[in-house]
């Protein structure tokens, strides 16, 4: 006999209104880490702050508000309504056993007011506070210290030149338990130890964990590691965290410091240190001077996900070591042997080279998480590079320039790597859409993109 599929509780998820695309991958991914699907009984709009969740069970809600950067805060939704009649009347009907444990006489409470795209006087807030008289609330309002709080939400939509006088949806429910988006500022590059030129901002470093579904104890590896910026928001979430980086003096904290008024980094200016100041050094592998054009892991080493930020060669150089042949015909061989000449890295080839490293070296079920340039005006879905190994999860744009951004791209290994996958990327017609990636840097730079911005605005007038 099957078993029959726990009931669905319904949540109101309140959303920052931040990297809006991002949102929806970053639930749902964490919704299955906690064994759990995306489900709601409305239609999620998108850019919206409110969005209905249907899950099995409060311990989910809180684990999803453990991990969360994009989510506010999460209620448990007693009712809602396109006016107040029709929410009042939904409120009735919520099932009073559901709600007296939280109403009762020894217990202590407040109501809350938040309202998107309006403000409210005190004494509007009052007015609706009170016209929620009909609930039977026995215990005492206390405002500083409540055991139980409960809010309405009211929403007065999208459009601040346009605020209606009424909103277009009201909701009510308890509280359960803010998201994590005070990471956003404990976090902040601004205060970190070791950062360079590209070093990730802290909130899409959060974001990239939570695509990439990292939980404790993982593997978690950056081939790209720079100041390891990626690693620290793995840790963060316990997993263990290596890379890589071509370049020695970052892995070694030597050389010219990125920050205003600074010449050299410091003694202690290094990935390491990042880790040790945020308490999370117990979970630093280490970081290797290395090529990530010509992996060095054994066969059989898996990681529990890759998540990195590849060089677009904007603001960092694309580059790989020569080989030994194109070294020796250049005759650039250094006295001790070692190979010093470093030959520009192809764009599609960097990715090409990812996706394989990926297939190859990640567990079954583990995510790559990575950011794709994009020049917009050539944009299609089809440049996304694939892998036969590899499926896509989601793909998220944020936005450089009017004609510059960059997509976080998450994929997941759902085939064995077997040898015959080395090179299947290939074979499926889409190779000269791959190569439109390397000439990004030409077009960042070439002034194409002011000039169709010119001509846009001319077209406009
Ligand atoms: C966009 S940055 C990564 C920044 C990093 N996420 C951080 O928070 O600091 C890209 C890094 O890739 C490194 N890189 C460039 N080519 C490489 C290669 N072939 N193999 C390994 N690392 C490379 C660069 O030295 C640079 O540190």
């Amino acid at each position: 006999m099957a078993l029959a599929a726990p009931a669905l509780r319904r949540y109101l998820l309140l959303l920052a209104q931040e990297h809006l695309e991002f949102r929806l991958p970053e639930i749902t991914s964490l919704l299955s880490l906690y064994g759990g699907q995306f489900s709601s009984e409305q239609e999620i709009r998108v850019n919206s702050p409110f969005w209905i969740l249907s899950i099995p069970s409060e311990e989910m809600a809180r684990g999803l508000m453990k991990r969360t950067v994009c989510a506010k805060s999460i209620f448990e939704l007693w009712g809602h309504g396109r006016s107040a009649g029709e929410l009042y009347a939904c409120l009735k009907n919520y099932p009073m056993d559901k709600m007296l444990p939280y109403l009762q006489s020894d217990s202590t409470y407040k109501v809350h007011i938040h309202t998107f795209n309006k403000t409210l006087t005190q004494a509007q807030k009052i007015k609706k506070i009170d016209a929620l008289e009909f609930l039977p609330f026995k215990g005492k309002v206390n405002l500083k210290n409540p055991e139980h709080i409960f809010w309405i939400l009211e929403d007065y939509g999208m459009d601040p030149n346009n605020v209606p006088e009424e909103p277009f949806h009201l909701y009510f429910g308890r509280w359960i338990a803010d998201g994590q988006r005070e990471l956003i500022e404990s976090y902040s590059v601004k205060k970190r130890h070791f950062i360079g030129n590209t070093s990730m901002d802290a909130c899409l470093s959060f974001i990239m964990a939570n695509h990439g579904r990292v939980k404790p104890n993982d593997v978690v590896y950056d081939p790209f590691v720079g100041t390891g910026g990626l690693l620290i928001s793995s840790a963060h979430f316990g997993a263990y965290v290596c890379g890589a980086d071509i370049d020695y003096n970052t892995i070694h904290g030597l050389g010219k410091a990125s920050r205003k008024n600074q010449k050299w980094r410091g003694p202690d200016e290094n990935i390491r240190a990042n880790l040790r100041q945020y308490g999370l050094e117990k979970y630093y592998l280490d970081a290797l001077v290395s090529d990530s054009s010509r992996p060095i892991w054994r066969k059989g080493m898996l990681f529990d996900a890759i998540i990195t930020d590849p060089p677009y060669g904007i603001r960092e150089a694309t580059r790989r070591t020569g080989s030994q042949k194109e070294t020796v015909k250049s005759a650039e061989r250094s006295t001790d042997n070692h190979i010093f000449v470093s030959s520009s890295y192809h764009l599609s080839d960097i990715f090409f080279d990812l996706l394989k490293f990926a297939a190859e070296y990640l567990v079954m079920g583990g995510r790559l998480v990575y950011w794709l340039p994009i020049y917009r005006p050539e944009y299609t879905e089809e440049i996304i590079p694939r892998h036969p190994c590899l499926k896509l999860i989601s793909n998220c744009e944020q936005m450089l320039s009017s004609h510059t951004s960059r997509r976080l791209i998450t994929m997941e290994k759902v085939k064995e790597f077997k040898d015959q996958d080395q090179h299947s990327y290939l074979l499926d017609g889409q190779y000269m859409p791959y190569r439109g990636h390397n000439s990004f840097r030409e077009k960042y730079f070439s002034g194409v993109t002011k000039r169709i911005a010119k001509e846009e605005k001319d077209n406009q007038k």
